[in-house]
């Protein structure tokens, strides 16, 4: 397989075309943005490392009947994915207060919800990605009822199993964003799921892991997702070179 020439560079990530007209390559880079790419820094390794979560993760939801766009990790910042025509609808799901919903409410970060909370986006650099209703990606065509259906239930088995898989390293799991995508009829996981797009806090501390160090200048910034990386996965050193 042979990487070609790059078809969209996104604000942590480019998107290769390939010899095979069914498959793309994502290189992960160190760029870091934030509030729109207002705020830009970079974050020493976070492609190696986000590249590598990426991949562990999705395998571990195909593994449990979640279909995703991976197919195979092919270099330290490098997936091979099946090629999906992105949803453009951003997909939040939350297990406690923070972030946005903190500040649209008046609650105290971390405060405790009932049930899983979704949320949808609509995915636009030119608007600032706007909240937007069921009713309106219905209406509005972004997706159809089979699809947004598929969309909705797969969000909430997804967060079933991260909890699980971040509480086993100590992790609480805040809140985390999703992107779907189709293919061959079928709506499959898409883009990455890693600290860039998840709150992830220490389930004892609550010290912040994830890209709010890098959003709120708390510093520790690589520490943080190299801490979150060693702890799912313990063989991450052995298998990269940073
Ligand atoms: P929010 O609280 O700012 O709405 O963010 C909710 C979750 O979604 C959080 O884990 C960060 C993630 N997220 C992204 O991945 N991309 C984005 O553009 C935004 C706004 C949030």
């Amino acid at each position: 397989m042979q990487k070609g020439r790059a078809l969209y560079t996104g604000k942590a990530k480019v998107v290769h075309e390939t010899d095979m007209p069914d498959r793309l390559i994502l290189y992960f880079r160190d760029d870091a943005t934030a509030f729109n790419a207002k705020k830009r820094g970079v974050i020493a390794n976070k492609g190696t490392i986000n590249a590598y979560i990426t991949a562990k993760v999705f395998s571990y939801l195909e593994g449990r009947g979640i279909p995703t766009h991976f197919l195979e990790r092919v270099s330290d910042r490098e997936l091979m994915v099946k090629k999906v025509e992105i949803v453009p609808v951003e997909v939040v799901v939350r297990n406690r207060v923070a972030g946005s919903l903190a500040k649209r409410m008046g609650r105290e970060e971390g405060a405790p919800l009932r049930k899983p909370v979704r949320e949808y986006f609509f995915k636009s650099d030119s608007l600032d990605d706007p909240m937007i209703s069921e009713d309106f990606i219905l209406a509005d065509g972004l997706a159809t009822e089979d699809e947004f259906e598929a969309i909705k239930e797969k969000a909430l088995i997804v967060n079933e199993l991260l909890l699980e898989m971040f509480q086993k390293a100590s992790i609480l799991l805040v809140d985390f964003k999703l992107e779907f995508g189709r293919a061959d009829g079928q709506i499959l996981l898409a883009d990455e799921i890693t600290p860039d797009g998840c709150r992830l806090w220490d389930a004892t501390t609550l010290e912040k892991l994830d890209k709010d160090r890098f959003r709120r200048d708390l510093g520790k910034v690589e520490e943080a997702y190299l801490e979150v990386v060693n702890r799912l996965f313990p063989d991450f050193p052995e298998e990269v070179s940073l």
